[in-house]
């Protein structure tokens, strides 16, 4: 099997099918990175470009990671040491990149659209690092495989994400990729936070938080994304901590094992609290693991499976 698309730009695109392959592939990969000898041959002789024009410390590292494991050889280029800073347009790096032939450019941007653009430009594969406050997909393939891992499952669950959801990417592509595969997705904010009519992308939507912790199986707390706010959307970090901070009195709301995400970095006190973030039904840590497992499937999907076809 393998996904008959060029590139992972986003969630929204792939069917309940193709989430389902990725999440099986990805659990198949999993046991790679327990060996003393983390690694398999299926991707030598390709080459994976990470181009990041935002920071990370989590995704950027994962892909690397997962593009070795695979015995592919991995490029990162750092934007403020590249000549984007001396003005290359993302056409002229772009078609640059493909003269030296990669098989893949994972990418990361703060423009919404820019890795679409991008795969218009290379023939090569392109993967969406996260573009703006549009998508993350590698992002919320991970979320579901740490949640299907611990659950068993993700139809019938309830799946409440709270904070920041207008800036979010995270959360976009969490809502798009929970419901296509039959879960109940309701996000909580600040009502500055909440984008009107984000029902319209098939979830519930409330500026009651605890209203959306009742009976939940997973809350995925978001960090603020100051980065993308041109001004203050609370009055307080304080005051937004009271509201719609995560802490184990709150948590009392869900169901009694639900189990806490949060895709870092996490902001200690103000989203959630250390007691939760470091407590026992938290999965932040499965989910940087299983994000090696999630890219090693993605390269394997749109590289590996290709070429033996
Ligand atoms: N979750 C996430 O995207 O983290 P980084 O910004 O560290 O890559």
């Amino acid at each position: 099997m393998r996904l008959k698309r060029k590139d992972l730009l986003g969630i929204e695109e792939l069917s309940a099918e193709e989430i389902t392959l990725i999440l099986t592939t990805a659990e198949s990969f999993r046991e790679v990175s327990e060996r003393e000898i983390k690694k398999v041959p299926t991707l030598r002789g390709r080459t994976v470009i990470n181009l990041f024009y935002e920071p990370s410390t989590r995704t950027r590292t994962s892909f690397e990671i997962a593009a070795k494991r695979m015995s592919a050889d991995a490029v990162n280029i750092s934007v403020s040491a590249s000549s984007v800073v001396k003005g290359e347009t993302l056409k002229d790096t772009a078609r640059n990149l493909e003269a030296m032939r990669p098989d893949c450019i994972v990418i990361r941007h703060a423009s919404a659209g820019t890795p679409h653009m991008l795969a218009g430009y290379v023939g090569c594969s392109v993967i969406n690092a996260g573009d703006g406050a549009h998508e993350h997909p590698s992002q919320a393939l991970l979320d579901m495989l740490t949640v299907k891992e611990k659950k068993g499952r993700i139809e019938g669950l309830k799946v409440a994400i709270i904070g920041d959801i207008t800036h979010s990417r995270v959360a976009r592509s969490n809502i798009y990729g929970f419901t296509r595969l039959g879960a109940s997705v309701t996000v909580a904010g600040p009502p500055t936070m909440l984008p009107p009519g984000i029902e319209a992308l098939g979830c519930k939507a409330t500026t009651n938080m605890e209203a959306a912790l009742k009976d939940t199986d997973v809350v995925m707390m978001l960090r603020i994304q100051l980065e993308r706010q041109k001004e203050s959307f609370f009055p307080t970090i304080r005051e937004y901590s009271r509201l719609y901070g995560l802490n184990e009195e709150k948590l009392r709301k869900a169901k009694p094992d639900a189990v806490i995400l949060h895709p870092g970095p996490i902001n200690r006190g103000v989203e959630i609290s250390s007691e939760v973030a470091d407590g026992p039904y938290s999965l932040i840590l499965d989910q940087v693991t299983n994000g090696v497992a999630v890219r090693m499937a993605v390269f394997y999907l749109l590289l590996g499976a290709a070429r033996e076809e």
